[in-house]
């Protein structure tokens, strides 16, 4: 089955915070745990609450990192820059606002920011719709200001990855401006033009019939993504263009050498400035078929009500030489600058095709969806067991590019939370993300578990798919409402109380200032874990292997160190019940006993380094080792 890119998994979770019992640390505890943590040799970022030290020790800075590319143990964050900080007051985030939160972004661990598109646009598909790719919108700032943010950014160790929409422009954008008003002019073959064919064609559908213009309907079934033909008709050229995603945001012709050209020149001005890399948008969209075949008709209606089609014909056509002649563009620039791909692909084969298989020389960092966004993607152990092990063994030693959470989906907390742990669920997420073999990549606010807010009106709604698809389909602003950084008036993210997205009610809980202040919260977590990928080698780059395939409900990895041959075991409950993990499998030990330096595992102990499970503290035996409900527990074993 094929991805939709947008899509609502699950109607909004109770917006109350429930946090169980058990997960309740005495406060000594809590408080011991929280001033112990920064003082264990591996954990070496500075604690939130205590300002800004440095954020790694010397010895964790040391080879292994030098040896690979930054991007290989990066934590990528990305922002949604209208919502993350307005510096201005005009209820709107801008790139001056993004500088004024580094300190928090290095307090965090982060490595590198990946902004949504600040280019001039008009706003449609906010930012995705660019009317002048080497520019700055004025509403998020100047070329200046962004010079600072990187040189700022820089100071930090946090690199700056700008968003590069390949596929289409703006329909104000100069090219298409040109290329709209006559089939002659020197852009006029820089969009994909089509004549369409006469309405009265046998076998049009009704579909195409809806679109008709001048006695012609589009060539074939191919639909918009938000809705409509993929096909409108301008007059001037008698002609329709096509469009993957909104009509005003017109699809490049790749097809044309002039397209690359100018295309590559843009990314030259980014990477001359500074940039460490592109998160190429809709890069599986750029090709269509050539001989414009009808998309297979599935069963049923899509999300905006058209008829659902396979996607066939429009998605996934192979961009190999393309991506390659990019790799060769980016490479030509010193320090491992970096492709990394909107890659909605529903196996781990496409996935590795688009890293360019063996040869490598594709993107370095398509975005591997299929654990945490894919439409049918689920928070079980065979579940997230089943797309961890694919993509360890099936992507040629290429380094995964996990993501639960971005800009065009229900927030992770929301689409995985059962309402009752939904706070442990998050710590767990954070757990896979970070602990795993894999670069990560997160989202805004996950980090203290903002909630997905979608509008309740429909006249409230800003995201045109929202308003279309109304009510099956509320958009994408749910997603996007500005950061929480306070209890206070907005937020803290604007003194206008006129933001662009409402600052949702939980804002009072749910924020960066409170979760600072509590040791035992979603931020800290996430801030104690990133310090320990940091730090712990077997962690931030170690082989990783399942220790039991065949348990149900709790994931269980171990996490080898290559030179040392450390080890570090984690485990998942994965469930909403105790469960005893079991090291012994019907395997035998042999799956586990390369980690424990050949003895079988289960005979012997661990150390903890971070657990959700209070219960699970200090040196902790493995035979019958017992984890509470969606509990995470990392600890490293005892020879
Ligand atoms: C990508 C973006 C999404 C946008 C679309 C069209 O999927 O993530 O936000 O609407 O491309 O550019």
């Amino acid at each position: 089955m094929r991805h939709a890119l947008v899509r609502r998994l699950l109607a909004a979770a109770p917006a109350w915070l429930a946090l169980p019992a058990w997960l309740a640390l005495p406060a000594w505890l809590a408080a011991l745990a929280w001033l112990a943590a920064p003082a264990l040799a591996w954990l070496a970022a500075p604690a939130l609450a205590g300002g800004s030290q440095p954020a790694m020790s010397a010895a964790a800075a040391a080879a292994p990192m030098a040896a690979a590319p930054w991007w290989q143990h990066a934590v990528i964050y990305e922002i949604y820059p209208r919502s993350f900080q307005d510096s201005d007051g005009d209820g709107v985030g801008d790139l001056n606002g993004i500088t004024s939160r580094l300190d928090y972004l290095r307090e965090l661990g982060v490595d590198a920011v990946w902004l949504a598109p600040v280019y001039p646009s008009p706003q449609v598909d906010f930012g995705y719709d660019i009317s002048a790719y080497t520019a700055i919108d004025p509403q998020y700032g100047t070329l200046a200001d962004l010079d600072r943010l990187v040189a700022e950014a820089g100071k930090r160790h946090i690199r700056v990855l700008m968003d590069m929409v390949l596929n289409h422009t703006s329909d104000q954008h100069r090219w298409f401006q040109e290329s709209m008003r006559s089939r002659t002019n020197d852009k006029a073959d820089w969009f994909v033009w089509n004549d369409g064919i006469p309405a009265d064609t046998p076998g049009t559908t009704p579909f195409q019939q809806r679109f008709a213009h001048d006695g012609r309907v589009p060539p074939n079934n191919w639909e918009s993504l938000f809705g409509g033909s993929a096909w409108e008709w301008v007059p001037a050229r008698a002609q329709f263009y096509y469009h993957r995603f909104y009509r005003q945001q017109p699809d490049l012709n790749w097809n044309n050498p002039a397209v690359e050209t100018a295309m590559f020149d843009v990314m030259r001005f980014w990477l001359d400035r500074g940039i460490a890399g592109f998160r190429l948008d809709a890069i599986t969209s750029i090709f269509e078929d050539p001989g414009l075949r009808d998309e297979p008709q599935l069963e049923g209606v899509n999300d905006q009500g058209d008829p659902a089609l396979d996607h066939m014909y429009t998605e996934g056509l192979a961009t190999d030489a393309l991506l390659r002649r990019m790799r060769t563009l980016v490479d030509s620039y010193p320090g491992n600058r970096v492709l990394i791909g909107e890659t909605y692909v529903s196996s781990t084969a496409e996935l590795d095709r688009l890293y360019g298989g063996a040869a490598k020389d594709e993107l370095q960092l398509p975005m591997d969806m299929l654990a945490g966004l894919y439409v049918n993607a689920k928070l079980t152990a065979p579940y997230q067991r089943r797309y961890l092990e694919e993509a360890q063994a099936q992507l040629h030693g290429s380094q995964p590019l996990l993501v639960y959470d971005n800009h065009d989906n229900a927030r992770s907390i929301d689409r995985f939370g059962d309402g009752v742990h939904d706070v442990a669920i998050a710590k767990l997420l954070a757990a896979l993300l970070y602990t795993t073999r894999a670069t990560a990549l997160t989202y805004y606010g996950a980090e203290i578990g903002m909630r997905t807010a979608p509008p309740t009106r429909r006249e409230d709604v800003k995201d045109p798919i929202g308003i279309t698809g109304w009510p099956a389909q509320k958009g994408r602003d749910g997603e996007r409402t500005p950061m929480q950084w306070t209890p206070g008036a907005q937020a803290g993210f604007s003194t206008n109380p006129h933001t662009w997205l409402p600052i949702p009610p939980s804002h009072r809980e749910v924020n960066v200032e409170t979760e600072r202040a509590d040791p035992d919260s979603l931020l800290n977590w996430t801030r104690r874990i990133i310090a320990l990928r940091r730090g712990n080698a077997a962690i931030r780059d170690g082989a990783m292997r399942m220790l039991d395939r065949d348990d149900a409900h709790v994931l269980i990895y171990a996490r080898t160190a290559t030179a040392s041959q450390e080890a570090v075991i984690v485990a998942l409950n994965m469930s909403d019940q105790p469960r005893l993990v079991h090291f012994e499998v019907q395997s035998g030990i042999a799956g586990a006993r390369p980690i424990a330096a050949g003895r079988p595992i289960a005979a012997g102990s661990a150390r903890t380094l971070l657990s959700t499970d209070p219960s699970l503290r200090g040196e902790v035996a493995l035979a019958g080792l017992k984890i509470a409900p969606y509990a995470v527990w990392i600890a490293a074993v005892i020879g």
